[in-house]
C-alpha cells in the first residue's frame, strides 16, 4: 500500500496565496451543484442534469468573495449559456482568481446513476491553469511518494508499469490500472493485460479515476489513456493539491485515437487559446500550480465519496476539499435542511 507523503509530492511550494477560507467555503458551490443535479440521478435526462448543477453551481459561485474568471468551464460563449470559459463569477470584491470547473462531471454517470459522478472546482491565482481547449488530451497519473519521473507518458505501459511494480516493491498483478472504456483504449488494454495488471474499466469520470490513484482506501494504482482536455486540467488541480506524479498531452483528432483524423478547427482553437506547441507534454505544474484550491462533491457514489442522500425535508452530501499551499486534505459530510433554506 503506498503512502501519500506530501514531503517526497511533487506539489509545488507557490508563492500565491489566496486566504485559506476560500479552500472551504468553495466546498459550498459543489455542494450546491450536486444536490441540484442529484434530483436528476437515473432519470436518462443528461442535459436537465447537467443544467441544474451548472445554475447552482454559478448561483453559489457569485456568492464568493473572489474576481473570478472561468478558464476551463462549459464551453465556448456562443455554445454554453453559462459558466462558459471567459466568464466573470464571484462578487467582484477578494483575489483576482482562475476557475476550473466541471458542474457534473460524469453527466451519463448521473443520468444512469453509475459510480463517481462529481461535481467540481478548482482555484488559484491567474495564469495558474493550462487553458486547455475542448479537445481530447492522453493522460497518465500516479499518486504521491514515488522516485521523481517514475512514469513517462512516451514510454510503453509495460515500461511503466514495471517501474510502477519495482517502485511499489509488488508484482505486476498487483497493480491495478484505471482505463477508460472505450475502444480507442482496446491497443493500450491488450498491452496492460500482457502485464497481468489488473484493470478497472470505467464507462466515464476520469477525474475521479485519476485522483482515485492518489488514495490508497481506493486500491488504485495508476490512471492510464485518453479523455477530455478540460477533465485532465482539473484532475491535476486535485494532484496540485494532495501530490501525486501526472503529464498530459493534447490530442487534436475527432476520435480521441490519436490517428490520421487530425481536426484542422480544433488545432485553430487551440491556437487561438494561447497553445503554440500542439504536441507539447504538459507536467504537473503546467497544468496546474500556486495556491489551488480543489473541491468535489459526490453526486453518485464512488472510490472517494458518498452521493446525495436525499431524504424528507433535506439531503446529505460528502465532499473532499485540498489545498495545496497547505497540502491539507479535508473530508466535509454535510446535512442540508431544506426547511431552513429554499431546497436547491
Ligand atoms: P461529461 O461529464 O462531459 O459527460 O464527461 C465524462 C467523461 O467521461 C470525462 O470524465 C472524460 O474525460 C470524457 O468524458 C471522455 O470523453 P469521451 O466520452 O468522449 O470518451
Amino acid at each position: 500500500m503506498k503512502a501519500l507523503n506530501m514531503k517526497d509530492s511533487k506539489a509545488p511550494a507557490s508563492p500565491y496565496s489566496l486566504g485559506r477560507n476560500l479552500a472551504l467555503e468553495t466546498v459550498r458551490v459543489t455542494e450546491a451543484a450536486a444536490l441540484a443535479c442529484s434530483r436528476w440521478m437515473g432519470l436518462g435526462d443528461e442535459n436537465a442534469a447537467d443544467q441544474a448543477a451548472v445554475d447552482a453551481m454559478r448561483t453559489a459561485l457569485n456568492g464568493l468573495d473572489i474576481q473570478g474568471t472561468v478558464v476551463i468551464g462549459e464551453g465556448e460563449r456562443d455554445k454554453s449559456p453559462m459558466l462558459y470559459i471567459g466568464e466573470k463569477v464571484g462578487s467582484g470584491n477578494g483575489p483576482e482568481v482562475d476557475i476550473a470547473l466541471d458542474p457534473l462531471e460524469g453527466t451519463t454517470i448521473c443520468a444512469t446513476g453509475a459510480p463517481n459522478a462529481l461535481a467540481v472546482v478548482a482555484i488559484t491565482h491567474k495564469g495558474g491553469f493550462l487553458r486547455a481547449p475542448d479537445v481530447y488530451m492522453n493522460k497518465i497519473a500516479i499518486g504521491g511518494g514515488y522516485p521523481d519521473d517514475l512514469i513517462d507518458i512516451t514510454a510503453t505501459p509495460q515500461k511503466n508499469l514495471k517501474e510502477l511494480a519495482k517502485a511499489k516493491k509488488c508484482a505486476l498483478s498487483d497493480l491495478l490500472v484505471v482505463i477508460l472504456n472505450r475502444p480507442r483504449h482496446a491497443e493500450m488494454i491488450a498491452k496492460v493485460r500482457e502485464t497481468r495488471a489488473r484493470i478497472q474499466l470505467i464507462g466515464d469520470g476520469d477525474v475521479a479515476g485519476i485522483i482515485a490513484a492518489t488514495r490508497p482506501e481506493t486500491g488504485v494504482d495508476i490512471y492510464m489513456g485518453i479523455g477530455g482536455a478540460p477533465e485532465g486540467v482539473l484532475a491535476a488541480a486535485a494532484l496540485a493539491c494532495c501530490g501525486g506524479q501526472m503529464q498530459g498531452q493534447l490530442m487534436f483528432t475527432t476520435s480521441g485515437a490519436g490517428d490520421k483524423e487530425i481536426d484542422a478547427a480544433q488545432k485553430d482553437n487551440a491556437k487561438r487559446m494561447g497553445i503554440t506547441d500542439l504536441k507539447k507534454i504538459y507536467t504537473l505544474e503546467e497544468l496546474a500550480n500556486g495556491d489551488v484550491m480543489f473541491a468535489a462533491t459526490g453526486v453518485t457514489t464512488g472510490w472517494m465519496l458518498t452521493g446525495v442522500k436525499r431524504y424528507a425535508g433535506g439531503a446529505e452530501t460528502h465532499s473532499i476539499s485540498m489545498r495545496a499551499r497547505t497540502g491539507t486534505t479535508r473530508f466535509v459530510n454535510a446535512q442540508h435542511n431544506f426547511e431552513r433554506k429554499e431546497e436547491v
